[in-house]
């Protein structure tokens, strides 16, 4: 192959070439130890000097040109698109990386906490793993009482204090009545949040839960009080013509006890396929305890108190419009749900 030959070849496998191992192999075979080029320069040797001169210039240029087009096509192959798609990629915008946002639970505790502390409330947070003294004891449920077996509590696997009793996980906020008591006097305007924990799964039911704990103490406390704050609670966070009602109930830790329900944000009371009896189950509330104030350093003569405590799920899944019917969901952390809040 005279030295023409060789460019115009090489110009021509060139075209073919689509990937970088195949230009490489190419390469080599071109400018290889024992490639075309070589083969070239190794012919001088039969040479006079003076031909040997011009060959050799000749094939240095060679050598250069062969190496600038290898080079040129190299970059042509890393630019390299399909066709068809040229006009596409100039035209697409570009993807737009997922923006997340507050999870739903993190959204209802701050709807919660903004309601609550332009009437005073002060939010505190206490551990999600407590001494069952602060649990049940103080709360005036001893050991052996059956009511502590409604809050089916997980026990953490350590020794007892002798004083405080076992470690548990939060069983409910509840807890944080009496170290808030024990924190300062009255008045005592406290709203808690906090993770707690129970053997529980169903739909309305979940092994890790948010509550919201209330604990109002101050000289003169009565249930108006108690009433009025739900209430207030309840229009702002479920909507304006929304009505509170409370029924006697049973707690350890309040006397008088009551379960407050919300009207049924559907029908209003009446009674409808959804809520059934026209109204929904809130949570506890009631007035504090004498002994639990005693249990909190606070003289039950002097004070009183009242205090409700419900769950930030539950809650937020009787707002209207939300229509979550498994509390599950909102621990299950798929995508697909929780981009709807
Ligand atoms: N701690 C109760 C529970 O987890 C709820 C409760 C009821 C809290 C009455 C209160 C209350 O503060 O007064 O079931």
């Amino acid at each position: 192959m005279n030295m023409d030959e060789v460019k115009s070849a090489l110009d021509e496998k060139l075209k073919s070439i689509k990937t970088t191992k195949e230009l490489e192999a190419l390469k080599l075979e071109y400018l290889g130890k024992k490639g075309v080029l070589n083969q070239i320069f190794s012919k001088m040797t039969g040479l006079s000097p003076d031909e040997r001169k011009e060959y050799g210039a000749k094939a240095n240029l060679l050598k250069r040109e062969l190496e600038e087009m290898i080079s040129e096509y190299a970059e042509r192959i890393n630019n390299y698109r399909p066709s068809e798609y040229e006009d596409l990629y100039k035209s697409l915008p570009g993807k737009k990386p997922d923006i997340g946002h507050i999870h739903i639970i993190t959204q209802a505790i701050r709807e919660i906490v903004d309601i609550f502390v332009p009437l005073g409330f002060t939010r505190v947070r206490y551990p999600e793993v407590e001494w069952e003294y602060f649990a049940f004891e103080a709360l005036n449920m001893p050991e052996t009482h059956p009511a502590r077996d409604d809050w089916e509590t997980f026990f953490i696997d350590v020794p007892a204090d002798k004083k405080l009793g076992k470690m548990v996980l939060t069983p409910h906020t509840s807890s944080g009545q009496v170290r808030e008591m024990l924190k300062g006097k009255p008045p005592i305007r406290m709203l808690n949040i906090s993770r707690c924990g129970r053997r529980q799964m169903d739909v309305s039911h979940a092994p890790s839960f948010y509550q919201f704990e209330g604990l109002v103490v101050d000289e003169g406390i009565n249930t108006t009080h108690l009433i009025g704050v739900l209430d207030y609670f309840a229009k702002n966070f479920f909507g304006p013509d929304r009505k509170i009602r409370i029924r006697p109930y049973d707690f350890r830790f309040t006397e008088p006890s009551f379960e407050v329900d919300i009207d049924c944000g559907i029908c209003h009371g009446k009674g409808c396929k959804v809520c059934k009896g026209g109204w929904l189950e809130l949570g506890g509330a009631g007035m504090v305890h004498p002994y639990v104030l005693t249990s909190g350093g606070v003289d039950s003569e002097k004070y009183s108190g009242f205090a409700f405590g419900w769950g930030v799920e539950r809650t937020y899944m009787m707002k209207t419009g939300t229509q979550i019917d498994d509390i599950r969901y909102l621990f299950a952390n798929d995508l697909r749900f929780l981009e709807q809040f």
